[in-house]
């Protein structure tokens, strides 16, 4: 069932970043993320996601409109809080864009934003997205210190970081899970939209998409993974039927 007819619906958004990782590795054009884009659209995902980096290591800047012209889908822009990246969404107008800490040397969104350490430079960025009709979120970790950092912004959506769930252990497992989940529901009392995302995989994703607050999931690495051996609709079609089975 799609995200929208459920009775309390928790959207999947696909990051396809990955899909032009393999695309990059030998400079061509194949395999081609917009067609990544059209399967998720067929097949029950309910939005794009894709992070153009500041090194272009995955999404290029030429993708974006692509991606825009060739699926209805919302695109979701995560992007790094620089007046580049804000130029571009600006120029782009996605649906919405998640601010995410970047830094050059990692290997992938490492860590949550420091919203609240990084409160004047967040501050215009989120004013100039909202004020240009885009859903601006926050990728912070689960942390009620962040948490109130994003009311202080005034943003609509807030992505809670699920990097320490997903690589926890043992009894850590369910207090990850705990802090994820209240801070859903703080943010839901607020006024906050809770989205979640990083490291979700069949194994680890009902707990998840269990916490009812929660509206979004956005899903990359493991999903364009499992397409390697599945194909991307059996992967994606997959972890929709698990996700509306937890709800
Ligand atoms: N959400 C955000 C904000 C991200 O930056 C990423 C990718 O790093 C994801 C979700 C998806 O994470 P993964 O690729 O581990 O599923």
């Amino acid at each position: 069932m799609s995200g929208g007819l459920h009775p309390n619906p928790l959207r999947l958004g696909v990051n396809i970043d990955h899909v032009a990782t393999i695309r990059n590795a030998r400079g061509g054009d194949h395999p081609d993320p917009v067609r990544a884009a059209q399967i998720v659209a067929q097949c029950g995902g309910d939005g794009i996601t894709a992070h153009l980096r500041e090194d272009r290591r995955h999404i290029r800047d030429e993708d974006l409109a692509r991606i825009q012209a060739a699926t209805d889908l919302p695109l979701n822009l995560e992007m790094a809080a620089t007046d580049e990246m804000l130029a571009i969404a600006l120029r782009h107008k996605p649906h919405a864009a998640c601010i995410v800490p970047e830094r050059r040397e990692e290997r992938t969104t490492e860590g949550g934003l420091d919203a609240a350490g990084q409160h004047n430079r967040l501050a215009p960025i989120v004013s100039r997205l909202g004020d240009a009709g885009i859903r601006v979120s926050l990728f912070i970790a689960p942390d009620p210190r962040q948490l109130d950092a994003a009311l202080r912004l005034g943003v609509p959506v807030v992505e809670f970081h699920t990097g320490e769930y997903a690589h926890a252990e043992g009894d850590q497992v369910a207090a990850e899970l705990k802090r994820i989940a209240d801070m859903a529901a703080l943010a839901a009392k607020n006024g906050i939209e809770p989205h979640a995302g990083h490291g979700l995989t069949y194994e680890n994703v009902q707990p998840i998409a269990a916490i009812p607050q929660l509206a979004e999931l956005n899903i990359g690495h493991y999903l364009i993974g499992e397409a390697i051996f599945v194909g991307l609709e059996s992967a994606v079609t997959r972890m929709r039927g698990l996700m509306d089975d937890a709800r």
